[in-house]
This record gives C-alpha cells, structure tokens and sequence, in this order.
C-alpha cells in the first residue's frame, strides 16, 4: 500500500541523511585505505564499515524483519517479510579516498532479493550526496524528489523539486555518462566501447559514483548513463529515482532488467539510442560487455 511506501522512503530518507551526516562531517583529514576486495583497485575506508554499520543498527532497531544486503557486508542477512534493504555506504569510495566531493550514501529497499536470481524491485530508495548537499528521493508511483540538506545535516525547508530526465532523440546531442571497472582486464572492454561512443555523442563524463550517475540522469544533468559490472547496492535506489523522473532503466536486451551485466538508464529516446548502440557492440564482440 501507499501508506507503506510512503513510510519505507521516510526511513530510508532518514537513514541515508544520518549516514551523509557521519561519512561527511565525519570524513578524517587524513583517510587510509583499511582494505581491499575484488582488486587492488576496490578499496575500502573505515568510514565505509562505520557507515553500514549504523545503517544496519538503524535497521535491526526499525525493521528488524527485512533481509539487508549492504556492500560491506558478507552475503544477505534474511528476514522474513519479503523486503531487502540494500545498502552502498559510501558509493564513490576512490573520490571519498580522494576528498573529491562526488561521493554518496544509497539507501534501497526493494521487493525480492538481489543477491539471488529472480526478479526483485525497488520500492523506495535514497541517494545523498554529502558535499553538495542533495538528496535525491523516491518512492515507486510517488515521483523523484531533490531535496537540500542543510549544514548540520538536517533537511532544509525549501519545497522539495520534482525530477525529470531530459528527451534527446540525436545521439550526437546526448550527454552521456559512464563508470569503469576495478577490474583492469575488464577495462580493456571498456576502453574499446569508449573509443567507439566518444566521437559520436555530445561528450562523456565518468565521474565516479554509480548512485550520483542515476540520479544526474533523473535531474537531466547529463542524457544518459551506462555501466555493466555494477552491484544491485550500487544502482537499486538510482534506478528507481531515474524511473519516477520518467526514464528508463534496462540491461542490455530490450526490455531487460538492469543487472550486473548492465544498467543503461535516460529518457526514452536516448535509452533506445544508448542501448542499440551498446548491443551493436556488444553483438561485433561479447567480450567488450562481459560482466
Ligand atoms: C563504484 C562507483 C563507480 C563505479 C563502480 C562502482 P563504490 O562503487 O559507483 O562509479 O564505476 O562500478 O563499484 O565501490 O565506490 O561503492
């Protein structure tokens, strides 16, 4: 129900914003990477696991029934109600390493389970952006919100701005936004469907946050955004701000469901664009989009 909704994208409001204020106000002077994952290149901050770490407490004390999948965590800790949060404390953890201010905390909860196969949707999602003081918001059938946080992290009093992606029909025209691997073999794909989209779009912008890309495209600054060996922690809460700003999110085959293997997400016309192009690709060789 409505109701329903409408309190779960409270609470993952509420969540996110405390994380924002922890890995913000809280980011050190001088931050170390603790510790590595997939590559060399994967880092993970302490501020990463301190961030999960109240998110899940915050959950445990709420909604102690639903599943979590965070991004820090190992594998799913189940519930029984159906519901998953999932969780990306800090997405853009090189630009948080870095100090570069387009990091953010992404909070979802979704129907299903992403960590297995079968279908799974969002349901309520939020992305702050602790640098720049945004949050983005939404709830399925409610719209995608932009809201202003204030400096000590609370929410500002300005009515909130409803999202809506932009409509571009001419490839050449769009703006179009990307993420690369940690995986350096799997860039090699990357560098190649790069050399072939760059001449023929308005411009690329890579600029490091999964979660941000989305929201950018439900805010219409930039026309379009893919990536392929993204995380469900990384996209769950953007896909569903992009698809309440009225664009559309697919995996690679028509009509797909954003996956590992590929989120391309835009307004409708640079979606078709984007997604033909990225099949054709893919189509000369399997290898340049292989998750
Ligand atoms: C990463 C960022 C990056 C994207 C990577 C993600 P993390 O998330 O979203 O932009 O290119 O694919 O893994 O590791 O910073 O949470």
């Amino acid at each position: 129900p409505e109701e329903d909704r409408a309190a779960l994208e409270r609470l993952a409001v509420a969540m996110a914003l405390e994380a924002g204020r922890l890995i913000g106000a809280g980011r050190p002077a001088r931050i170390d990477v603790h510790r590595t994952k997939s590559t060399d290149l994967d880092v993970v901050t302490v501020m990463d696991e301190r961030a999960e770490a109240l998110l899940r407490e915050r959950i445990a004390a709420e909604r102690p029934d639903d599943a979590v999948l965070g991004e820090e965590g190992a594998g799913v800790s189940p519930g029984t109600t159906g519901l998953t949060w999932v969780l990306d404390p800090i997405d853009g953890t090189v630009n948080y390493l870095y100090g570069l201010p387009a990091y953010a905390v992404s909070v979802a909860v979704v129907v299903g389970d992403p960590s297995r196969a079968g279908a799974w949707a969002p349901v309520a999602g939020a992305v702050v952006n602790p640098s720049t003081g945004e949050l983005f918001h939404a709830r399925a059938g409610g719209g995608a919100y932009l809201r202003r946080v204030a400096h000590d992290g609370t929410l500002e009093h300005r009515p909130p701005e409803r999202l809506e992606v932009t409509d571009v029909d001419d490839l050449g025209q769009v703006l179009l936004a990307t993420g690369f691997s940690y995986d350096r073999g799997r860039r090699e794909g990357q560098a190649a469907v790069t050399v072939d989209l760059l001449p023929r779009v308005r411009d690329l912008r890579r600029m490091g946050a999964a979660a941000l890309d989305l929201c950018h495209v439900a805010a219409g600054r930039v026309d379009a955004y893919f990536e392929w060996g993204t995380h469900p922690w990384d996209f769950a809460a953007g896909v569903l701000v992009v698809t309440e700003a009225g664009g559309v999110v697919s995996g690679l085959a028509e009509g797909s469901a954003p996956s590992r293997a590929m989120v391309v997400a835009a307004g409708a016309s640079a979606h078709a664009l984007v997604r033909a192009e990225l099949a054709r690709l893919e189509a000369g060789d399997p290898a340049l989009t292989a998750a």
